[in-house]
């Protein structure tokens, strides 16, 4: 079976990201405050998490029903175990793309490992090149030495290689120049992403947020810069490469210019909802379905008639009407749909 089905603003389902874990060895003042997430955080027991034959099948299902990229993310899937043998599992699977996101310090060690179990490509989050800047936005739990060695790692045991710089006015601004040198240097596409009002506790605020426009200005004055074309429909980075014709950055300016109408993307989070929205407040539950008696295919109509229902487009409505988004509902966190 394979679904052509659309939802309500016509879009098709193309990408699953897979979370595969809501735990983090980091804690990022962007996702998961320590203030929130410290000693006291409750965070999922082993039980309600997928496991890695669960998380196979449910892959297979929303292949099966036209997904082509898989991403796994977390909080940070390096934490998981037996990441190797969930990669091994999606890589059996008739899909395009097999990536994920990580923060990079565990990667060194791992690269070889995820490699050789089928992953294509990594995305790694780096917010500076400094240490002190870097401590303070990862909550104090890693200088940028490993990561650095992690991504290292990665593009020599064959993996292709993005990196993510979240820029929050006021933090790390300073640290974009120096980041857009180091990468094109490296040979890897650094995008910067819009600091967005995602989950209920990073206290987010449209001031602290640096919009593409301000970054082109920024970078441009170093590095002139040129639009270039999409990958494929609906990339949700905008790719700019160098004047010089070497190299390319990107932007996720999911605040200052929403990308919605594109958005193929649905979200498993690490206890097994699904989500049809990053900024969603409700997700369906699939792991009571995989844990019932239910056939693949009733898994799939299921999944299929949520996919049907779907209307969501936050970003684009967050500029109108703010209140049309629910300021009550409680959004789902980043660590458990890993953005
Ligand atoms: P590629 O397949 O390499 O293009 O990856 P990607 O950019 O789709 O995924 P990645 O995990 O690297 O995400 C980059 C940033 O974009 C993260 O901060 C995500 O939270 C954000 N992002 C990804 N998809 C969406 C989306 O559908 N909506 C919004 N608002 N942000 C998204
Ligand atoms: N705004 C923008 N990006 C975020 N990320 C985590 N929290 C936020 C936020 N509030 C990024 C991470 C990672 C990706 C999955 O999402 O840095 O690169
Ligand atoms: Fe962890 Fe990534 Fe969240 Fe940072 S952004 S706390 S690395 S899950
Ligand atoms: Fe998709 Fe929601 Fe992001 Fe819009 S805000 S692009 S609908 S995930």
């Amino acid at each position: 079976m394979s679904m052509t089905s659309k939802d309500q603003h016509n879009r098709i389902l193309r990408d699953l990201r897979i979370s595969v874990t809501d735990r983090c060895n980091f804690r990022c003042r962007y996702c998961m405050p320590e203030e929130i997430f410290g000693k006291d955080y409750s965070f999922l027991p082993k039980e309600s998490v997928l496991t890695e034959e669960e998380i196979g099948r449910i892959a297979k299902i929303f292949v099966s029903l036209g997904a082509k990229k898989l991403r796994i993310t977390g909080g940070e899937p390096l934490l998981r175990k037996d990441l190797p043998n969930i990669i091994e599992r999606l890589s059996r699977l008739d899909a395009e793309d097999i990536s994920l996101t990580t923060n990079g310090s565990l990667l060194s060690r791992m690269a070889v490992s995820l490699r050789q179990a089928g992953l294509h490509r990594v995305t790694v989050s780096l917010d500076s090149l400094e240490d002190d800047m870097f401590l303070q936005m990862n909550g104090g739990r890693s200088r940028v030495q490993p990561v650095l060695d992690g991504i290292d790692a990665a593009a020599e045991a064959g993996l292709q290689v993005k990196v993510n710089m979240v820029v929050q006015k006021g933090f790390n601004e300073n640290a974009v120049v120096p980041m857009v040198d180091y990468f094109r240097q490296k040979g890897h596409i650094l995008r910067m992403v819009e600091y967005m009002d995602v989950g209920n506790s990073n206290g987010w605020n449209r001031q602290h947020v640096v919009s593409k426009q301000e970054l082109l200005d920024r970078i441009g004055e170093h590095f002139p810069l040129q639009p270039i074309a999409p990958n494929y429909d609906g990339e949700v980075a905008t790719r700019y490469q160098f004047a010089d014709g070497i190299g390319e950055v990107g932007f996720i300016s999911s605040v200052t210019e929403a990308f919605c109408s594109s958005c193929t993307r649905a979200r498993l989070s690490a206890e097994g909802k699904l989500y049809t929205c990053l900024f969603a407040t409700k997700g369906h539950d699939l792991r009571e379905w995989l844990r019932s008696d239910r056939s693949d295919e009733q898994i799939a109509d299921y999944i299929q008639a949520v996919w049907t229902n779907r209307k969501d487009q936050y970003s684009l409505e967050r500029g109108l009407a703010s209140d049309k988004n629910d300021p009550n509902g409680h959004k789902v966190e980043m660590s458990h749909i890993g953005g």
